[in-house]
C-alpha cells in the first residue's frame, strides 16, 4: 500500500487515473471499515482509502481532541485487506487557509435529528467529503449505512452537484450482541459496554410498534415510549425517531401502511459516549 501525505502526492500516484473506489475515513478503523474497504475492494478498482481526522465537523465541545488517532494500526488493517493507496494528509494540507466556502446543507435533511443536535456537523462533513471527492477524483464512493443521515446528504449532495460518482452503501457491522461497530465504542466503560447493545433493542421495539402504528399520532406515542424506556436504562437520548427511507420525513398513515419503507433511528449518550444507531424495516 502507498502512503501520500498530500493532495499532489495523491494525483501522482493516481496519475490519469479516475476509476478508483474511495472510502473516506477518520481512522482509528475497526471491522465496520474494513467491511467497506472489502465491498470497495470486490469491485475490482483501485482501492483509495483516506484518514483524516475533519475539525469541522466537531463542535467546540465535542471529542475532536481525544478523537483516537492510530495511524499505525490503520495502516496495518489498510494492508490486511489489500487496500492500495491511503491518503493521509495533515490540517495544513487539506485547510492550509481557513475553510471559507462551506457546503450549506438543505432544511429539512441537515438540521433534522443528527442536524438539529449536532449544529454545523453536515456542513463539516459535507465540505470535507467535496474536498476529498476534489483530491481522489473517484468513480465510486463507499458509505457506510451506519452513518445514515451522513449517507443520505452525500448522495444528495453528488446529485445536486452533479459529481461523476456513484456512492456504494455498506451494511452496518455488528459485535455478537448487536452493538453497531463504531470507533467511539472503544470510550465506554465496561459497565456501559454491556448496556450498549439496549440502543439497538430500542430501536427493534419502536420498529415493531411503529409497524403496527397506523396512524402519526400513534407513532408519536411510540417514541415518546421508546425514549422514555432507554431514559429508564440511565441512557440520555437525543432522540428516538422512525422516519421515511427516502427523504428523513416523518412518516404519513400511508408511509406507515407501506412495509419496508421506514428507517429508525436513534442517538443517545450513556455516560459521555453518544451512540447512534438505526435500522430499517
Ligand atoms: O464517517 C466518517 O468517518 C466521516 O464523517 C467522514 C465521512 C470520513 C468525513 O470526515
Amino acid at each position: 500500500m502507498q502512503i501520500v501525505r498530500t493532495a499532489s502526492e495523491l494525483r501522482a500516484a493516481l496519475g490519469a487515473n479516475r476509476s478508483a473506489v474511495f472510502v473516506p475515513t477518520m481512522g482509528n478503523l475497526h471491522e465496520g471499515h474494513l467491511s467497506l474497504m472489502r465491498l470497495g475492494k470486490a469491485t475490482g478498482r483501485p482501492l483509495v482509502a483516506s484518514i483524516f481526522v475533519n475539525r469541522l465537523q466537531f463542535a467546540p465541545h465535542e471529542d475532536f481532541a481525544s478523537y483516537p488517532r492510530t495511524f499505525e494500526a490503520d495502516c496495518d488493517k489498510l494492508r490486511s485487506v489489500a487496500c492500495d493507496l491511503l491518503f493521509a494528509p495533515d490540517e495544513r494540507e487539506l485547510y492550509p487557509v481557513e475553510q471559507t466556502f462551506r457546503v450549506s446543507t438543505p432544511h429539512g435533511l441537515g438540521d433534522i435529528l443528527e442536524g438539529e443536535f449536532r449544529p454545523g456537523f453536515f456542513e463539516g462533513v459535507a465540505t470535507v467529503v467535496l474536498k476529498l471527492f476534489g483530491c481522489v477524483q473517484p468513480a465510486v464512493a463507499v458509505f457506510g449505512m451506519k452513518d445514515y443521515q451522513q449517507l443520505m446528504v452525500v448522495r444528495r449532495m453528488v446529485e445536486q452537484f452533479n459529481l461523476p460518482i456513484e456512492i456504494v452503501p455498506g451494511a452496518t457491522m455488528r459485535e455478537a450482541d448487536g452493538l453497531a461497530m463504531s470507533s467511539r465504542n472503544g470510550y465506554l466503560s465496561a459497565a456501559e459496554r454491556a448496556e450498549a447493545p439496549a440502543l439497538a433493542r430500542a430501536l427493534q421495539a419502536l420498529a415493531q410498534r411503529a409497524a403496527q402504528a397506523g396512524t402519526p399520532q400513534a407513532l408519536a406515542e411510540a417514541e415518546r415510549q421508546a425514549l422514555a424506556d432507554l431514559r429508564a436504562r440511565g441512557w440520555k437520548p437525543d432522540y428516538l425517531a422512525v422516519r421515511r427511507r427516502t427523504d428523513l420525513a416523518p412518516p404519513q398513515a400511508a408511509d406507515l401502511a407501506a412495509p419496508g419503507t421506514l428507517v429508525a433511528l436513534g442517538a443517545a449518550k450513556l455516560g459521555t459516549t453518544r451512540l447512534i444507531d438505526n435500522l430499517e424495516f
